[in-house]
Formats: C-alpha cells, structure tokens, sequence
C-alpha cells in the first residue's frame, strides 16, 4: 500500500504559500505532501525535498525529473542548511516535516520496522551506515536496553524484556523480526501474553509495538535530529515564513511544543494554533495511523 499522507491539507495550507514561494519538505516519503506543494506552486516557485532514505527520492525520481520547480536529495533534514548552501538558496518561505516513518518503509520486510513482517532487523533509514536494531540488541548492556524501551517506547515491561533479550543473546543472536517477537513474548507475565493472532479487546497494541518504537527512535537517532533540525530550519524561513511539524508521539511533539514556545516567548515567531491540529473522524476512520498526529505551525517575525 502507498503511503496515504496525513493531514494533508491542513499541514499545506498551514505554510500560507505563494505561487512563487521557496519551499523545502525535509520528509519527502511517497511524495504526497510535496506533490499537493508543488499543486500550489506557479513556474517562478520552488521545492526542495529531502528524505533520509534514498528508497524514497528514487521512488520520487520520474516525478522531480519531470519538473524544474523540483530538486529532491537524499539528505537527513537535521543537514538542511548544507543542502540549502549547495544549491545556493538562502531563505525559505515555507518548510515542512513530517516526521517518522512511512507505510511503504513500514510494509518493506526487508526494511525491519515492523513486527508482523519477517526480515531482519535492521530498522536505519539512511542504509547507508550506522547501527542496526540487530547491533544495539547485540552490544547493549541490560541496563541499557532497559533504559532504551523506557525512554523511547514507555515500555511497562522494560526490565522483563531487558533480561530475556541478554538472556537469549547469550545462546543465540536475535538477528530477525521474528526472533524479536518471540523473545518479548516469552518475556511477558502470563497474565498478560495471548495466542498469535488473538489480541484480547483489553490490548490496545501488539506487545511488541514500544520495542519496536524505542529501537527504530534509537537506531536513526530521531529525537536528536529534530531538536537539531529545528533551529537551523528556522533560521533559513523569511520573516513571515512559516514552519510546520507532524508529529506522530509524545516525545517528538514534546519537543516541537517546547522549541515553538520558547520561540514564541522571546518573540521571534508567532504559533499559527493554540492547540495541534489533528486528524478528523472521518480521516482517522479511512487511515488509522493519522490518530495520532500533531500538527503545529510558527510564523518567523
Ligand atoms: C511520514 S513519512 C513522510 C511522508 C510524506 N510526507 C508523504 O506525504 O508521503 C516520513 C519520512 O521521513 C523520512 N525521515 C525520517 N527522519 C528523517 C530525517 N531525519 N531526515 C530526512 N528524512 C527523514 C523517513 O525516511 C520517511 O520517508
């Protein structure tokens, strides 16, 4: 399944462009975002997309190729201003990033994101180097992984999952999603265990669903690049150029909501929305994964 863009309209029109406004989205993904952007954008306009994952600018290719308004690079958005130097655009209009990770990155076995998918564990999306979720299951201490499905997952059952994971690590590498699954759900309190497939109406989320989310936050390192992101991206807008931030969890919007704020507060920019916006009924009815989402805007002045 393509990636279905979330809050699609609402994140577009947040930004308040013009046909001749420079854009940069940092989360290219399937394109979505960018595509309604560039709907938006007369001949004089420009978007300059970036992604991580260099699946995705190749999946954009036969679109940006086609368009002059367009230039997509495989770039972590935390890197934005280098990007922005090389092409020798100084500042922006608008900016947009949609943070986390997409359906098709999701779906893709082989990628390792997720649970119900066989393939290994590998979880980075720039492939190009860097730890796997393998390494770090391998290299860290008990403690240390204790800490990680805490701070990233808010995980009930890090200890347990901790000592399991060194336990089995000691016989046998955890090198697949499968072997994952399997150690968690040896490691969890019968009470609290199922049969595959039979989710009791009292488990909001499969057991393996924080896990995953601590180690995928933790192997791309996507809490440090948003708080580094931020200010740089922020500094290349215009006066009345606007950011705008999709958030899909707590920690991530934690961060976003602090760093607008503080913004706010010593009058450099202005929040567009007292409150986040967030998804309507019937989105969240036709893309589930939109539940969750957190859109915030600031107004540079
Ligand atoms: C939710 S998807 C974006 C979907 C996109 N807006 C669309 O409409 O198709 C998030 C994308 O951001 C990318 N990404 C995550 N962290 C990134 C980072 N630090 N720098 C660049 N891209 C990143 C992921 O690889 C993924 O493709």
């Amino acid at each position: 399944m393509r990636h279905k863009p979330v809050l699609l309209q609402e994140a577009v029109q947040s930004l308040n462009l013009k046909p001749d406004s420079v854009v940069l989205d940092g989360t290219l993904g399937s394109g979505g975002h960018s595509r309604e952007i560039l709907s938006l954008l007369g001949p004089r306009g420009l978007l300059i997309s970036l992604d991580r994952d260099n699946d995705a600018v190749l999946r954009c290719a036969k679109h940006y190729e086609r368009d002059e308004r367009w230039v997509c690079r495989q770039s972590n958005f935390s890197d934005a201003d280098d990007v922005l130097d090389l092409l020798k655009i100084e500042k922006l209009d608008g900016a947009l990033l949609d943070l986390g990770f997409s359906s098709d990155q999701l779906e893709s076995g082989e990628r390792g994101f997720s649970f119900d998918r066989p393939g290994p564990l590998d979880m980075r999306m720039d492939a190009s180097g860097g730890q796997t979720a393998a390494d770090l299951l391998r290299d860290l201490t008990r403690y240390e992984l204790e800490h990680l499905f805490v701070r990233f997952g808010e995980e009930r059952w890090a200890r347990k999952f901790a000592e399991r994971i060194c336990l089995v690590r000691s016989k046998t590498p955890i090198e697949t999603t499968q072997d994952l699954v399997r150690v968690i759900n040896e490691a969890l309190p019968r009470a609290y265990s199922y049969p595959a497939g039979k989710r009791p109406p009292w488990a909001r989320h499969h057991p393996a669903t924080k896990v995953f989310q601590a180690l995928r936050i933790a192997v791309n390192q996507e809490l440090e690049n948003l708080a580094s992101a931020l200010p740089k991206i922020f500094s290349r807008l215009k006066r009345g150029g606007r950011m705008s931030v999709i958030s899909f969890h707590s920690l991530e919007d934690r961060i976003v909501k602090q760093q607008f704020k503080a913004w706010h507060i010593q009058k450099q920019g202005a929040l567009i929305y007292k409150k986040p916006v967030e998804a309507s009924d019937a989105e969240v009815n036709e893309n589930p994964r939109s539940r969750s989402a957190k859109l915030r805007t600031i107004e540079k002045l």
